[in-house]
């Protein structure tokens, strides 16, 4: 699991080169403020199909791709409605991607046959950066999913992204070490499509910020029963999951992962993972905790679920995935 020869530091000629590789119909793992994406030209079928193989996610699972500004989103979507412009004006570039009705150029292969598209702005400066030179170039977007194998948690560092995929990629594909990610969990998905919006993906951006934005009640959707109709595949049952059990909210006995809050106390024997002051750094820290318990070998994680809204209800859905197990 050592540094692989696919990292590289973001300097603008490592930029300049992730762009020039993109056209050319290769992979791309760049840093985002929530996870590492695994980049594609969306335009691209054969570069597209590579980001399934790559992470072993199904085919009809849709991609977001992702822009360097709304001003070109007009392209890949039809029908925004007035609140969607309210949300894209308030929280891009940000943890937010937004579902519209696609527009002819968003071809099936990343929209897994439906026939809406999924757009975001990441705020990063890496990924803005690389959508922007890959812009200059002639591109017209960047397909990215997750940087993680099918079904597994979310990569928040290069580092983490090499361990997961570097054995699937070639030699020209790229990972753009930008630092570990200040958000830590995925994106809030918005369906923008309806009379209002409409959360398929808890996270940065909250229920109550969306109200804000908009002056409507978001409706949420009861994942379950809707896998089928809109395969977010993120809203599968069993979902970022780490190789260890993840056990919630019981007390954990020695030789168990532990990952809770700052005032929770470690009792002896437990190997306490991550303590951080707050939600926000629990979301940001969640990930790479999980991820040090599979690399520890350790069978069992306990995590003391953060009470309370906003990002915390993100962090719950995560871990309520992750605890059903792979
Ligand atoms: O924060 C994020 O959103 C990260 C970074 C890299 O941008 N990306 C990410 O992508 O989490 P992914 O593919 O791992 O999860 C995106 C979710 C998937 O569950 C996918 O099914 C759903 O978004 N999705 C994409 N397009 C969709 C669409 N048109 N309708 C419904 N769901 C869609
Ligand atoms: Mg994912």
């Amino acid at each position: 699991m050592g540094q692989s020869q696919f990292v590289s530091k973001c300097t603008t000629d490592a930029l300049q080169l992730a762009a020039t590789t993109l056209l050319h119909g290769n992979l791309v793992a760049f840093p985002t403020e929530t996870v590492y994406g695994l980049g594609a030209d969306a335009l691209n079928k054969q570069a597209v199909a590579r980001i399934y193989e790559t992470k072993g996610r199904p085919a009809d699972h849709p991609l977001i791709v992702h822009l360097h500004s709304m001003q070109v989103m007009g392209q890949w979507v039809e029908d925004v409605a007035e609140y969607a412009i309210a949300l894209a004006r308030d929280f891009w570039p940000g943890p937010m991607t937004l579902i519209f009705k696609r527009s002819t150029l968003a071809q099936d292969s990343i929209t897994g046959g439906q026939d809406t598209v999924g757009i975001r702005v990441p705020n990063h400066v890496v990924a803005l950066a690389l959508l922007e030179a890959f812009h200059t170039l002639g591109g017209r977007g960047i397909a990215a999913p997750s940087a993680n194998r099918f079904g597994h948690v979310s990569p928040t560092t290069a580092q983490a992204v090499s361990d997961e995929l570097s054995e699937y990629l070639s030699a020209e594909d790229q990972i753009l070490d930008g630092g570990p990610c200040t958000v830590g969990v995925e994106s809030t998905i918005i369906d923008c499509t309806g009379q209002a919006p409409r959360i398929l993906r808890p996270g940065g951006i909250s229920i109550e910020m969306i109200k804000d934005s908009t002056g409507l009640t978001p409706l949420l959707s009861s994942n379950s029963n809707e896998v089928e109709e809109i395969r977010v595949s993120g809203s599968l049952e069993k979902h970022y999951s780490p190789a260890a059990k993840v056990l919630l909210d019981v007390v954990p006995i020695a030789g168990q992962g532990f990952i809770a809050l700052e005032d929770s106390k470690t009792e002896e024997g437990v190997i306490r993972l991550a303590e951080p002051k707050n939600v926000v750094e629990f979301a940001r820290d969640l990930y790479s905790a999980l991820r040090k318990a599979d690399e520890m070998g350790l069978a069992e994680v306990v995590v003391e679920q953060p009470q309370g809204e906003g990002i915390a209800i993100a962090i719950r859905d995560r871990l309520e995935r992750a605890s059903k197990g792979r």
